[in-house]
């Protein structure tokens, strides 16, 4: 199969997880991403079994809307049954490396808010120790010399992501070769550096499940 069809099996296997569980009110939590995409064109599909749904980026809202999909604002929504969103790495405990996509921030809203969190990546994404994939940082514009200073005190190689501005009009630094074996302790460093909005590890609220698409289907780990 490949790296697409894997990322179709699991939005498919996402659809079918959570679609039994919700309800007319139901609101979800819809992440960002070329495998979030493929959950997207499948939810158009019970658009009528639920209620609407928060985005974790403009272009998820762009996308749900196309579908019909009523996109709601997170400050209008009591609970959130589910977020569902891929990964740039995961290992064995959920834990995730996010932000490849520079949506980072309001993922981690979004999947704060959600009572559980459905992850969603093919295999290549399923790693022993986080920080092959470099691991993003969202960071307010001025800021951006001093937080790569400190990155560097960390261990960690800063590198800015040129000609990117996120969605909530800050920049991207990605960072390369540092130590992230101790993930909720590297997700809480960082986040201590004046100047970064968030980091993309995602170690303190890991996902709930994960769906590893593979070449012998989909495994479902908790
Ligand atoms: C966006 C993300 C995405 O979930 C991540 O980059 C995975 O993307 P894809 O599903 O296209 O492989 O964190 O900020």
């Amino acid at each position: 199969m490949t790296q697409d069809e894997l990322k179709q099996a699991v939005a498919r296997a996402a659809l079918d997880y959570v679609a039994p569980r919700l309800d007319r009110d139901s609101v979800i939590g819809v992440g960002t991403g070329s495998t979030a995409n493929f959950f997207i064109d499948y939810l158009a599909e019970v658009r009528n079994d639920f209620d609407g749904a928060v985005a974790s980026s403009e272009a998820t809202a762009e996308r749900l809307k196309q579908h019909g999909i009523p996109v709601y604002d997170l400050n209008t929504v009591s609970e959130l049954e589910f977020y569902v969103d891929g990964a740039d790495e995961t290992n064995d405990r959920l834990e995730l490396i996010k932000g490849g996509g520079a949506a980072l921030t309001r993922e981690k809203i979004v999947a704060a808010v959600a009572k559980t969190f459905v992850c969603i990546a093919d295999e290549s994404k399923r790693v022993d120790i986080l920080g092959a994939f470099p691991l993003p940082v969202e960071v307010i514009p001025m800021a951006r010399s001093h937080v790569g200073r400190q990155i560097v005190k960390l261990g960690g190689d800063p590198v800015y992501r040129e000609g990117v501005v996120t969605d909530n009009g800050n920049i991207i630094i990605d960072i390369h070769n540092m130590d992230l074996s101790r993930p909720v302790d590297a997700e809480e460093r960082l986040n201590q550096i004046v100047g970064v909005v968030t980091n993309g590890l995602f170690a303190r609220r890991p996902a709930d499940v994960l769906l590893l698409g593979t070449a012998d289907g989909v495994r479902t780990i908790k």
